[in-house]
């Protein structure tokens, strides 16, 4: 056993600021009293807390993702790939934490969640614009999906997200930009409209995969790329699973099929000829 257990810490000959000066404080400079007076249970139910906070912790990391995201599309819009790898790599690490927050949702059952779920009137994460901007930005533009923010004050800042050139565009016209034969139907289009996958994109995508030595920062991005797009599916699987966990093949309260629909978006894919490059290598 040791010489002393100790159980609490020593404070002696510390300097503890106990009245912090200056302005700012720990609670000041983030906001707690808003944060944390943001939670607002609509029934006396146990597990409501814990579905609100899992939410808003989830918008929170949203929008860490759209900010190192912006960075990202910006840095590669300058052809500037080494800060972009870090903010991707960051996003992947946040995509994690997200996925994990899954195994905490579950552990309310079905029989806690009905306890509550029909006050939740018609409020969905399908509702989510931080959700949909993230789509978007990465490549899944579907236009009808911004409709549900019409009439919202966020609709310019979703439409924005629609309208913009997305991650994968801009590496595309990085390649194009690196001498490769890209279509123009690639680089310069509508960009509110769904990409359509091109066999010359697929091509450039393998002479990349097989002179990694030449084209190292784009091989890189093309790996970088598919890790985002691996931890968003894993996100999507998980999320589907838990709802069937939870709620089974009910409707949706955002007026989906519900499970149905879930299982509709593991098919999507942001960056189609980095998967078909695979098999083609
Ligand atoms: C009991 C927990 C949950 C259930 C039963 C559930 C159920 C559903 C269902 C059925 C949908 C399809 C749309 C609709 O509502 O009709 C959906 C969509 C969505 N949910 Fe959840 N969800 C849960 C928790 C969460 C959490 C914790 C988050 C985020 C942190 C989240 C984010 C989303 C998003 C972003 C969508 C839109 C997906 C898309 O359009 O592809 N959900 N959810």
């Amino acid at each position: 056993m040791p010489d002393k257990i100790h159980t609490s810490v020593d404070l002696s000959g510390e300097d503890i600021h106990w009245k912090p000066e200056g302005g700012l404080s720990y609670g000041r400079y983030l906001g707690l009293d808003q944060v944390l007076s943001a939670q607002s249970p609509i029934t006396d139910e146990h597990d409501e807390l814990m579905f609100i906070v899992i939410h808003q912790a989830g918008e929170l990391w949203l929008k860490l993702c759209l900010h190192e995201l912006d960075g990202a599309i910006a840095c590669i819009r300058s052809g500037n790939t080494g800060p972009a790898f870090k903010m991707i790599a960051r996003i992947a690490r946040i995509q994690e934490q997200l996925t994990q927050s899954w195994s905490i949702l579950a552990t309310m059952t079905p029989a806690d969640y009905l306890r509550f779920r029909d006050k939740l009137g018609q409020s969905s994460g399908f509702q989510s614009a931080q959700y949909r901007m993230l789509e978007y930005k990465m490549g899944n533009k579907n236009a009808d999906l911004a409709r549900v923010h019409e009439d919202t004050p966020v609709y310019d800042e979703v439409l924005a997200a629609l309208n913009e050139p997305s991650i994968y565009d801009e590496a595309l016209k990085l390649l194009a930009h690196a001498g490769f034969d890209i279509p123009a139907s690639a680089t310069d289009r509508d960009w509110s409209r769904p990409y359509e996958a091109s066999q010359a994109v697929e091509d450039a995508w393998k002479t990349v995969y097989q002179n990694t030595d030449k084209y190292w920062a784009l091989y890189e991005l093309a790996e970088k790329l598919v890790d985002l797009e691996y931890r968003f599916q894993t996100w999507r699987f998980s999320h589907m699973k838990t709802v069937e966990r939870i709620i089974g093949f009910r409707r949706g309260t955002g007026g989906s099929s519900g499970v149905g629909y879930l299982v509709k978006a593991l098919d999507l894919r942001f960056f189609p000829e980095l998967w078909t490059v695979r098999t083609s290598l």
